[in-house]
């Protein structure tokens, strides 16, 4: 019988955390990705998890650093205060591949990195941020929270001007990364813990 070749990873921790690195930057890059669209956590006050999808939007490996944009009125944004813990879980069935991340999360609403990822949004994606009622207000009738004038139709440059101040970027700076591959041959799962002191990614295997 054939031994199945396995990826040249499988049984090395530094091609691991290449590999996480490469299919989180891929995730960021292609939206067909099923990277692109990880489950991000929060703990609400309450003490209680809460999860939603995001759209990945940009990886900033050398300071290990995950970004997604956001309303600054959603209830995630309340639940960041600067250093509190976030989660993103996503899965790549192709690569048969479990990410499960976990780091501190913050939000800036002003600033460069703030401002350059609102020129780098589409202007339908702008348009999201021009409700008037906070995501997630209660409302007796269906609505897309949008003025009704700019519903359905591209928006100008100009219409989209007040939705700046509704808009923040929520960045995870990561700090534990596990990795679960999945094989007949046999899982493989492994951690990494970022090491500050030493400026680098501590590995070891787990048992899956
Ligand atoms: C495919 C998909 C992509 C989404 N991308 C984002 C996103 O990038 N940013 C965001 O704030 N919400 C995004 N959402 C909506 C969130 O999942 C969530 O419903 C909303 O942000 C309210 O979450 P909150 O009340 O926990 O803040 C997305 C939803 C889906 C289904």
């Amino acid at each position: 019988m054939t031994k199945v070749q396995e990826e040249a990873f499988f049984n090395n921790l530094n091609l691991s955390l290449e590999e996480v690195w490469k299919m989180l930057i891929e995730g960021a890059d292609n939206r067909h990705s099923p990277l692109h669209t990880p489950a991000v956590g929060t703990v609400t006050s309450a003490g209680t998890p809460s999860q939603r999808i995001m759209v990945l939007r940009a990886v900033d490996r050398g300071n290990h650093r995950l970004r997604f944009n956001s309303d600054h009125r959603a209830s995630k944004v309340t639940d960041i205060y600067n250093g509190s813990a976030i989660s993103v879980l996503g899965y790549h069935p192709g690569a048969k591949l479990q990410l499960r991340l976990s780091g501190i999360g913050s939000v800036q609403s002003t600033g460069p990195e703030a401002d350059a990822a609102w020129q780098q949004a589409s202007l339908y994606s702008q348009r999201c941020y021009l409700t008037d009622l906070a995501p997630g207000s209660p409302v007796d009738a269906p609505t897309s929270g949008l003025d009704p004038v700019i519903e359905g139709q591209k928006p100008s440059a100009e219409q989209v001007i007040p939705a700046r101040a509704n808009f923040a970027i929520l960045r995870v700076e990561v700090q534990k990364i596990e990795w679960l591959y999945l094989t007949h041959g046999g899982h493989r799962r492994a951690i990494f813990h970022w090491n500050e002191a030493a400026s680098r990614w501590d590995g070891s295997w787990l048992v899956p």
